[in-house]
């Protein structure tokens, strides 16, 4: 596995694999790998004779300072688990390679924006697409590959490619889980071992909201998820000590496409629904997705 810390330098061997005749993927993380990215990953060895991985906290795309402070940071370990996987070459810039002028660029997505993670965070969105567009300009890949858990972060992202005529083939991979049915994340490892043990309750209440839309109206199942994980500490004291919530930010069920809010099932036609979730648990936040 090649590592490279700077622009010029990634740039130099991608073209040489490319002149070489190779197809080039991409997969851009923040680091703390888990599951989840390796599964992307892997993928993109299936795909691409020369898969490039991107490890950058990327910190215009985080609207809360504590949250980015926070954020872990694990190469050595990210580097072991890159080369398990036969990643061939990883970039590790920091943030004056990234940004060597400070970043005037903006990204709007319209209705795609306005809904879930885009009020919530303020200015995330257009941080994401500034980076994600520096790595496709670096890089230049034939495919990139992005995660189903976030789910909002791969609408946009495809319509980024349209917005700049990128032929960039964004490639959805699916949602890797704890056994338990967490979805895996780096932020889990900020939770406590109370919390860690109780958060799969928000893919069982989301399961059971899957199984709930066969004869339950859009705003009752919204509804109800809302309200179980809300009072799921009085209901499970037991499970919960010294004050253990889930606060629910928002629990949207949205047109899977256009990621626009349905009143009735049938609004989503063909397209089909989903339901996307933030919850608050143990100061972390989480998010999760279900499929309609
Ligand atoms: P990060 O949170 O590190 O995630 C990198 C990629 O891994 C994203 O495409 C994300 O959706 C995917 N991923 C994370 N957890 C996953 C899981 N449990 N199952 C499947 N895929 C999962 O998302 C970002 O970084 C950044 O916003 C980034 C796109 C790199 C831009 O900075």
């Amino acid at each position: 596995m090649q590592k490279f810390e700077t622009v010029a330098s990634l740039k130099e061997a991608v073209a040489a694999a490319k002149a070489a005749g190779k197809s080039v993927g991409l997969v851009p993380t923040m680091g703390a790998l888990h599951d989840g990215h390796l599964s992307l990953i892997r993928k993109a060895k299936e795909d691409n004779d020369v898969v490039v991985v991107s490890v950058f906290v990327n910190p215009i795309q985080f609207n809360n300072k504590e949250d980015l402070a926070k954020y872990p940071r694990t190469v050595e370990a990210d580097c072991e688990k890159l080369m398990s996987v036969g990643t061939d070459m990883v970039f590790l810039p920091t943030v004056e390679e990234m940004y060597p002028e400070p970043v005037t660029e903006t990204y709007h997505f319209g209705p795609l924006e306005e809904v879930m993670e885009g009020p919530q965070r303020p200015g995330h969105f257009s941080g994401v697409a500034v980076v994600v567009r520096r790595l496709f300009d670096i890089v230049e890949p034939r495919r990139a590959y992005f995660g189903e858990k976030d789910y909002q972060q791969l609408a946009i992202i495809r319509n980024l490619v349209e917005q700049i005529h990128y032929n960039i083939e964004i490639v959805p991979c699916p949602i890797v889980r704890a056994d338990d049915g967490l979805a895996l994340s780096s932020r889990n490892m900020r939770l406590s071992p109370a919390a860690r043990a109780v958060a799969p309750a928000i893919y069982d209440t989301l399961q059971q909201a899957a199984e709930m839309a066969e004869y339950e109206d859009v705003d009752e199942v919204k509804e109800w998820v809302m309200s179980t994980l809300a009072s799921f500490h009085e209901v499970n004291p037991d499970q919960c000590p010294d004050g253990l919530k889930f606060e629910p930010e928002y629990f949207e069920i949205v047109n899977a496409v256009t990621l626009q809010p349905i009143e009735n099932w049938e609004d989503a036609g063909d397209d089909g629904a989903v339901g996307c979730i933030a919850v608050w648990l143990d100061g972390v936040r989480l998010i999760d997705v279900v499929k309609f």
